[in-house]
This record gives C-alpha cells, structure tokens and sequence, in this order.
C-alpha cells in the first residue's frame, strides 16, 4: 500500500507522536564518563584539546566524581598519569598506583554509587609509549599479558568494579580473567576492547594521558581500519576467552562494526566516543559553526541506534544535562 493511502509525515506531526514512536532513547544508565587521574594535590591541569576536561589529582578527582554522581551518570573510566615511567609500565602494577589510590579514595566517598571502570593498558606507564614490553622493536605479546594481568589484578584488589583492557594484546583475557579468578575475584567483569582500531581520532587523548608512543606508530596491535571481518573475529575470541562487555572503538566511523557485533553475538557492546570525536564537536561549536547540544545527542542516538548498549563518553555531564532538564 503506497501514496496517497500512506503518509509516513502522519506520525511526524508533533512531538508526542514523535516521541511515541522513538526507536531508540538514551539514559544516564548507558553512560560512562572517562576521567584522568594524575599525582599531587589540588592540581587541575586541562587538557586544551578536549575543553572541559582535565588531569585532576586524587582530591579533585574524588570532587569530580561526587558532580558526576550528582548528574545521574552512574560510571567513570579511570586513566592514570603516573608519576615516574618504566621500560615495561610495571609502575601501574603496584599497590600505590596513581589509579588504585583514586580507586580507593573515590570507593571510601562514593561506596557503591559509582561504578568504576578501569583501564589495563602499559601505554601511560611506558616511557616509550607503547603499550607492552618492547623486543626487537615491537610490542612483545606474551610478555605484555604478563604485566597487564599483574595490573589487572591490582586495580581489582584496589577496588575497581570492571576490568577493561584496550591494550589489544592477543590472550590478554584470558590472562587476565585466570589470575582474576585464581585470587578468588570470580565476580569482576571483564569488558574488553576487543574491536580496537589503529585510529588518528585518539589524537587528543595522548595529550591528556601523556601515552603517545616515542616511535613508530600502534599498527602491529590495534587493527586496521578497513577491516570488519577481522573486527567479528577479536570480538569471538575475546567472547571466548571470557569477556562479559565487548567493546567497539572509535564509535562513529565504526558504525557499521557495532550493528554488525550486534547482529552477530549475544552480548553487551560498549562504544568508546573517542577524544578525537568530541574535541572536533568542541572546535565547530566553539566557532560557531555546529549546534553543540543537538550534534551532541544527534551523535549519542547513532551509537545507540547502531546497536551499542553502553557509551563511553567525555559527553556524559552534559548528555546528563540535557536528559535532565
Ligand atoms: C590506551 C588507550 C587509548 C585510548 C583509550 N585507551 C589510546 C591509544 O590506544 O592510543 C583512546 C581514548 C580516546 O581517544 O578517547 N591504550
């Protein structure tokens, strides 16, 4: 049956109607904020690239947290700026890791109304910036799941409430989910991101956690952009080794990734928003050229629409904003 007898404009006539038949709403519960933990006390250093965003010390990071509770959103990503590097990262590894004193300044604060997520990956902690043990001029796999699971480890015993490595090692999970499990932590999720590509949108997030790598570039590890087969092929073994979340990411220009991980498995998918995506929202807006609020939540609907459940965004305060008002 066609025109005249159908008109799709009917049920666009005003937004009750609009709203009646939404295909797709955000909520404060599918948002995670990330966040930059560095040493010292009341330091603020922000970070130019991404307006809004800073490297915070534990006191004001915890300061931070309570405002984002306040907001409704109800998870952060944790990133650590340590204060000393080594060859292998194993600073981030020990007791008094600048993420695991925010874990457990933020968990005495908040107790279990915020849900912290954080980040396995040796790149903030290398001094060469890349994210494993190098021999031979290239990230060593089997070593690098030696350290990113004694890392694992520790930020569980500090209190994280989701393990989430993005350092795109092969086995990695299955590392990590062992030694989780051999010290009794059988209850700590693992979100992987285990569709990661090689991308120029990370661009300004090695600003802020201060992990660019001294040379070469992240293409032996991260996958190439061109590929999604590939993509379906990570997520099934990470799947297998035992990831509970699987992750796309970036999100935008991997769209199609998302639906197509959505299609395939049964599982919840996490979108990473990358910085690259928001500081290019932030520059059009601050010239005047974009609707900042309406490209914001034009960009949360596409993510979720294409099928992801959860969105890791430096938007979220202000996604919670607008959801509030
Ligand atoms: C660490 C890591 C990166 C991001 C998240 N975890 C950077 C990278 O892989 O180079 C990027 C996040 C963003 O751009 O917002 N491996």
């Amino acid at each position: 049956m066609s025109f005249p007898i159908t008109r799709l404009r009917r049920l666009r006539k005003n937004p009750i109607l609009r709203n009646m038949i939404s295909e797709t709403t955000i909520s404060v519960d599918d948002l995670i904020m990330p966040l930059f933990v560095c040493p010292g006390k009341k330091v603020n250093n922000p970070i130019s690239s991404m307006p809004g965003n800073s490297q915070l010390s534990v006191d004001l990071l915890v300061e931070e947290c309570k405002k984002i509770v306040d907001t409704g959103v109800k998870s952060v990503l944790l990133f650590g700026i340590p204060e000393t590097k080594d060859e292998h990262g194993l600073v981030a590894c020990g007791e008094n890791g600048i993420v695991q004193q925010a874990i457990r300044a933020i968990k005495e604060e908040l107790k279990n109304n915020l849900l912290i997520v954080a980040d396995v990956c040796n790149c903030e902690y290398t001094t060469h910036g890349h994210c494993g043990t190098i021999v031979d001029g290239d990230v060593d796999n089997d070593l690098t799941i030696e350290t990113l699971s004694k890392q694992s480890l520790s930020l569980t015993k500090a209190g994280a409430d989701i393990i989430a490595p993005s350092d795109m090692m092969d086995g990695r999970v299955k590392a990590i989910r062992t030694i989780l499990d051999e010290n009794g932590l059988y209850n700590t999720p693992i979100l992987s991101y285990a569709a990661k590509y090689a991308s120029g949108f990370y661009g300004p997030f090695r600003e802020a956690a201060e992990s660019a790598p001294k040379f070469g570039d992240r293409r032996s590890y991260q996958m190439n952009p061109s590929n999604s087969n590939e993509a379906m092929r990570e997520i099934q073994l990470d799947i297998e080794e035992g990831a509970d979340i699987i992750m796309v990411k970036p999100a935008l220009s991997y769209l199609d990734v998302i639906r197509r991980a959505k299609d395939t498995f049964n599982i919840p998918i996490a979108a990473y928003n990358v910085s690259g995506e928001f500081s290019m929202v932030k520059a059009a807006a601050a010239n005047g050229w974009i609707d900042e609020e309406r490209i914001m939540m034009e960009i949360m609907t596409s993510i979720k629409r294409a099928g992801a459940n959860i969105i890791i965004t430096y938007f979220a305060k202000e996604v919670a904003a607008v959801l509030n008002k």
